[in-house]
């Protein structure tokens, strides 16, 4: 058999990108046949001799690995990431030094609707990264809004519970999610966002991405800092309103893939400045909400420019890169930590451990999930391992083979004091914040959050549940929630007496 163009290397021959030159069965052997089963005669049965119709169909029926739990539906990007400022009062990450270019992997996606759903449906829009750093990879793994639903993960598989369709019916039903939201009034703020026509972006080059909680940054004296990081669009920002989504998504259900796809085709590559917020550990005492509760924004907290990204090149193969990737807080790298934000600790175990079910123990050494420098540790084997271990050490402490850990990679010390409790934060907050957002929403961006919230709000059957959803936009600003209450047919008096109990 021939291989195809590079023949001579045999370490080629075993490169992926190798194409024979003629079909092959899994095992290199040729084809001979890949139209006519191989049969007994011209009415006798098939043969289970005939390896590649076996293979075909046995390959084909396991195509399918489990779609993400969230974030199904997603569009992967390759890019650069340009540090532009020295931030070493920050951080010691290498990722951050001044003029130093980092590749990453970008994937956007929306939350809740499955894998073929259209994109023009209201949701947030998933922002994550992966900077294959010369300290290992980091993923900052974002949403193009910069708050979230709840601030512990507990809720979690609550919430997508009853955001995701019923048991049931299999449909989407706010009778659902706004029975679960009716008890979270936290998420006053991000149902804020999410209603707003910021919920249905034009595309995925013109939104922001923010890392919603708080990290921890140290520097080479292990100085903690608190950060906020946010991508910001040089593209700027443009959203549609529920009309122009219901005309696009009549005619186009990628029409977020395809802009992106035919922006890069022509060379017309988006670009993000990254911003980061700083707030010392004193200062986390400062404010009237916990700077550590993922559903609020750091307000009036000054940002620095540290960074640009520029996205220039489609994956060669969807299902290998954009499906196969792996995005997860647990990948941080020396000088980037979680903060103690208690919904990021929950993501920090929650992602690395899907994807150990969705794609195997052994993903981080897929390809696109492949770290850039040499990894080496003793964990080892299981399912799909390509690891290299060629060594019979394969434990530590050895005086065999003498690598140790480096100090650099040491979690950094903060002193603690305090009980052991399962109790909610204080300072809770839960409404100030999305009144904050709705008084500086244009007079058309309130018209459309008005109606696009009501559209659903309207269909909850449950009197109570209304109410009790009108009364925490209500305590947001009175303005949102009476016109929010006319909207739905709700009685304002009922809503007032909420408030008051
Ligand atoms: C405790 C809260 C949360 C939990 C337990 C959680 C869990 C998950 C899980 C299990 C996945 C699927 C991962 C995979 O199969 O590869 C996922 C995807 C994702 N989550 Fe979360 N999530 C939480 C909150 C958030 C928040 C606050 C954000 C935004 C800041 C976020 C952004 C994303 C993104 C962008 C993806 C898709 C990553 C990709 O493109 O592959 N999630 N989440």
């Amino acid at each position: 058999m021939k291989v195809f163009k590079y023949s001579i290397l045999f370490s080629t021959i075993f490169a992926a990108s190798t194409q024979a030159e003629t079909l092959t069965r899994d095992n290199g052997a040729a084809v001979g046949d890949n139209q006519n089963s191989y049969t007994a005669g011209e009415q006798g049965a098939v043969f289970l001799q005939d390896v590649q119709l076996i293979q075909k169909l046995q390959r084909f029926a396991r195509e399918r690995i489990p779609e993400r739990v969230v974030h199904a539906r997603g569009t992967g990007v390759h890019g650069e990431f340009v540090a532009s400022k020295n931030i070493s009062d920050l951080t010691f990450a290498s990722v951050f030094e001044k003029g130093k270019k980092t590749p990453v992997f970008v994937r956007f996606s929306t939350v809740i609707h499955g894998k073929g759903s259209p994109e023009t449906l209201r949701d947030p829009r998933g922002f994550a990264t992966k900077f294959y750093t010369d300290d290992g990879n980091w993923d900052l793994v974002g949403n193009n809004l910069p708050v979230f639903f709840i601030r512990d993960a507990i809720k979690f598989p609550d919430m997508v519970h009853s955001l995701k369709p019923s048991p049931v019916t299999n449909q989407q039903d706010p009778n659902r999610f706004f029975d679960f939201f009716s008890h979270v009034p936290e998420s006053t703020h991000m149902l804020t966002w999410v209603y707003s026509d910021y919920g249905t972006p034009a595309n995925l080059r013109q939104m922001d991405g923010f890392g919603v909680h708080a990290y921890k940054m140290i520097n080479e004296e292990n100085k903690v800092s608190y950060v906020k990081f946010q991508w910001k669009s040089q593209q700027g920002i443009n959203n549609l309103n529920a009309s122009e989504a219901a005309e696009i998504q009549g005619k186009d259900f990628s029409h977020a893939t395809r802009d992106m796809y035919t922006a890069i085709e022509k060379g017309n590559y988006p670009k993000w400045d990254l911003y980061v917020k700083v707030l010392s550990p004193s200062q986390l005492n400062d404010f009237d909400y916990n700077p550590l509760d993922a559903t609020k924004r750091w307000l009036d907290v000054p940002e620095t420019k540290v960074g640009t990204m520029t996205l220039n090149r489609v994956p060669d193969n969807f299902f290998q890169e954009t499906e196969q990737s792996a995005f997860a807080p647990a990948n941080l790298v020396p000088g980037i930590e979680p903060s103690e934000d208690r919904l990021l600790q929950g993501r920090v175990f929650s992602y690395a451990d899907t994807q150990m079910y969705r794609l195997g123990a052994n993903h981080q050494q897929l390809p696109i999930n492949r770290a850039r420098v040499p990894v080496t540790n003793w964990n080892q084997d299981g399912q799909g391992n390509q690891g290299n271990q060629t060594s019979d050490v394969n434990y530590q402490p050895s005086r065999l083979d003498p690598r140790t850990e480096s100090l650099e990679g040491r979690y950094s010390a903060m002193p603690l004091s305090g009980n052991y409790q399962q109790k909610a934060i204080s300072k809770q907050q839960p409404f100030a914040q999305a009144g904050v957002l709705y008084r500086s929403f244009s007079k058309e961006e309130q018209d459309n959050l008005i109606s696009n919230l009501a559209g659903d709000l309207g269909k909850v059957r449950d009197d109570e549940t209304r109410h009790i959803m009108l009364s925490h936009f209500y305590q947001a600003d009175k303005n949102y929630g009476t016109r929010l209450a006319k909207a739905v047919g709700g009685d304002l008096r009922k809503v007032k007496n909420l408030v008051a109990m």
